[in-house]
């Protein structure tokens, strides 16, 4: 049921406040000073905790948009994990719980006596039925084909699954105690940045007619730029393409003109000089811009040349990845309906990719 939505994808866009919210339902320990810290629960891993611990190293594997979440989540997972040793966790990352490859790997990986978790959508699918152990992400069904509400709720899930195995050091506390108060506040920065619509459907209007879109990113945000490019051409059937900032010198700069238009992601963390001077330079080579960054950070970071700003509130480091991806799902979604195509079933893709 599309409610007041003409397509599920918007519907699905729309919904990740609450998608979010039922992500983390019953999970998040609120804590109450230092008797009690901030933490986090999993019912489907807390028999298992121990032994993903102390693997020798943890793998994750998942197909398209599950790929870009594990990226999005590998930063704060190798920040986090303690020091690890012994036979492998993998972990498989699968909206549908359907995937044929994801699903390969997984048989490969029980074969070889590895501990199997999976992070899966689907209560009953085949990649719930066959690891070890896991956790539902709660996110509701997703029927659009592209995978929206789904990325954002991995996403969480993979960073509460970062603390779940953390070491709780002194040391670690109040980084751990400010990613639980981001999540907490998560969904009320989602239902903020969902406001930019009327935005990025004139943005959309733009760009109607363009043949390509590039979107840098680095950091937390290269996995942003992936999954934006991934949105947008699997929706609006527009070339796109999502590209690590750091290689732009190594290639990409030669395709920068007055009319290529490019999206990079600058919001504020530790990658962010290293952003602005990517502006800068590109800037300098007239590139048609259009920057992602931090609420007040607009007027700086287009000082000079074409470019036009998205302002998105900033959140912890490595929760910034969800917010940063809903300008760009609204993107794709208005691209779509403005270019004239199918946005819930695009041609020849399929929901779940069952076959090889
Ligand atoms: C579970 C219940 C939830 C209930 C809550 C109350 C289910 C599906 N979930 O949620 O309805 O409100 O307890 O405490 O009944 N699993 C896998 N592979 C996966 C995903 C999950 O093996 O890919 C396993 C988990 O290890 C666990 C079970 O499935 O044994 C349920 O997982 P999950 O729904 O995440 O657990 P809870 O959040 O505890
Ligand atoms: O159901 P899964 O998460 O395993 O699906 C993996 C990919 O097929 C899927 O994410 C695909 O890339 C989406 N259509 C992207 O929007």
């Amino acid at each position: 049921n599309k409610g007041k939505y003409d397509h599920y994808m918007q519907k699905e866009i729309h919904e990740q406040p609450e998608s979010l919210t039922t992500t983390m339902r019953g999970r998040l320990i609120r804590g109450g000073g230092s008797r009690k810290p901030k933490a986090v629960l999993l019912g489907g891993l807390k028999d298992h905790l121990k032994t993903i611990r102390r693997s020798r190293r943890i793998v994750f594997i998942g197909c398209g948009t599950s790929y870009n979440a594990a990226l999005a989540s590998r930063p704060i997972l190798e920040e986090l994990s303690g020091p690890i040793y012994r036979e492998d966790t993998a972990v498989f990352v699968s909206q549908s719980g359907e995937t044929a490859d994801t699903l390969l790997a997984l048989e490969y990986a029980r074969e070889n006596g590895a501990l199997c978790v999976g992070i899966t959508n689907t209560v009953g699918s085949s990649i719930a039925r066959k690891t070890h152990c896991g956790v539902h992400i709660n996110a509701g069904a997703e029927i659009g084909v592209a995978s929206t509400k789904a990325y954002t709720s991995q996403i969480v899930v993979m960073v509460m699954l970062a603390l779940a195995i953390g070491s709780d050091t002194i040391s670690s506390q109040t980084r751990r105690e400010a990613i639980v108060d981001g999540l907490l506040d998560l969904p009320n920065k989602v239902r903020e940045v969902l406001k930019l619509d009327e935005e990025m459907k004139d943005l959309a209007q733009l760009l109607i007619d363009e043949q390509s879109l590039l979107v840098f990113g680095r950091g937390y945000n290269y996995a942003t730029a992936l999954e934006g490019a991934l949105k947008v051409k699997e929706v609006s059937l527009m070339h796109s393409e999502g590209i690590l900032a750091g290689e732009m010198k190594h290639g990409p700069l030669a395709l920068v003109d007055e009319n290529l238009p490019i999206a990079v992601i600058a919001t504020r963390d530790a990658c962010f000089s290293k952003q602005q001077s990517v502006i800068q330079q590109l800037h300098a080579r007239k590139g048609r811009l259009i920057v992602m960054c931090s609420k007040g950070d607009a007027a700086s970071v287009s000082s000079s040349g074409s470019c036009r700003a998205i302002e998105v509130p900033q959140v912890e480091d490595c929760l910034q990845p969800v917010v940063n991806i809903v300008p760009l799902q609204l993107l794709a979604y208005h691209l779509t309906v403005l270019r004239g195509h199918n946005v819930d079933q695009p041609r020849n893709l399929a929901k779940s990719v069952t076959t090889q």
